[in-house]
């Protein structure tokens, strides 16, 4: 292998330049040049790219976000979209390529992989809903992120003897609600994987307040319910103050933990040396300590769900 190509593609997520960074130092150390690929497969198709070095990648370890930035490209989910793209890793002489996303992303690679061209991914998304891997990049700060913003809340929730509704990302998954809440000590979670009932919720919090406990804590996951939802359902039922926090963007940036960027730095190191040895079509993962790799085709046709044991626990825990 002499030249490789390296994109990031769908949201953003913290760890994604640590990856970048040990992808081309390992490239380069390999005696083999590397292309960055601007805005994920949208600039594949455009052949937009950066001849990327050691100097290109210094100074980004501690950044989140992705210095190559990202979209969710719509065209390359059909065949002239990735006949384009295909036909700008030729041009370029690109002979293997680092796909760096999410579900979506990790889709994209497999499609190009079944073409013909040989294409590794990198598991990186805040939902840590891929299956084959324990983490996604940039789940552990994105935590780390909910849980201070959430000790901050706590503080005006005890003065004034609020509830506060606090919503946060994951789409479809409830895994960063269920952690996060165990972190924080929530009262409540409310997750897409377990029912839940607003009028027990209502309930818990009217005997609560009976006891003196004056405040509480319910972490929503976006992919259950919003957080407006929960709150207009709750406030008229117990008659005390309720606010709302929608958490946003502001749990998928900022610097990333330690954790991200070892977890960067393993993933993209072993990609490279996965396509010097030939292995392709597969994803990297993190499975206990080692890092392992899945077939892309597995990876697709499974969903992550939270531990079970998590959920339970953060229910029990609020108690
Ligand atoms: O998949 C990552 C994620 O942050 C989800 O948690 C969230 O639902 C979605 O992306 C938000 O997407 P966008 O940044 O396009 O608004």
């Amino acid at each position: 292998m002499r030249k490789i190509g390296i994109l990031t593609s769908g949201g953003d997520s913290s760890g994604m330049n640590a990856a970048i960074r040990a992808a081309v130092r390992t490239a380069v150390s390999g005696g083999m040049e590397v292309v960055g690929f601007r805005k994920g497969f949208q600039g594949l198709i455009n052949c937009d790219y950066m001849e990327m070095g050691t100097m290109t990648v210094a100074g980004i370890l501690q950044h989140g976000g992705t210095i190559l930035h990202s979209v969710r490209c719509k065209e390359f989910m059909y065949e002239p979209g990735q006949q384009a793209a295909l036909k700008s890793l030729e041009t370029l002489g690109v002979e293997g390529l680092i796909v760096i996303g999410g579900d979506g992303s990790l889709k994209g690679a497999m499609a190009l992989d079944s073409l013909g061209f040989p294409v590794i991914g990198i598991p990186a998304s805040i939902d840590n809903d891929i299956a084959f891997t324990d983490m996604s990049l940039g789940v552990d700060t994105a935590m780390n992120n909910i849980v201070y913003a959430v000790d901050c809340i706590k503080d005006t929730a005890s003065s004034h003897e609020r509830t506060f509704v606090i919503e946060v990302m994951g789409r479809n998954c409830g895994y960063l609600a269920s952690t996060t809440a165990i972190a924080v000590g929530a009262e409540f979670t409310i997750v897409p994987e377990t029912p839940f009932d607003t009028s027990e919720i209502c309930r818990r919090l009217q005997t609560r307040y009976r006891e003196g406990r004056n405040d509480a804590i319910i972490i929503v996951a976006e992919g259950a319910a919003t957080a407006r939802e929960i709150a207009d359902k709750i406030e008229g039922c117990i008659g005390f103050e309720t606010r709302v926090t929608v958490l946003g963007h502001y749990q998928r940036g900022g610097a990333p933990s330690v954790f991200d960027r070892l977890l960067g730095s393993r993933f993209g190191k072993r990609a490279v040396e996965m396509l010097v040895a030939g292995e392709h079509g597969k994803m990297v993962g993190l499975c206990g300590r080692s890092i392992k790799a899945t077939p892309l085709s597995e990876v697709a046709a499974s969903v992550r769900v939270p531990d079970p044991e998590m959920l339970g626990m953060a229910e029990v825990l609020g108690i």
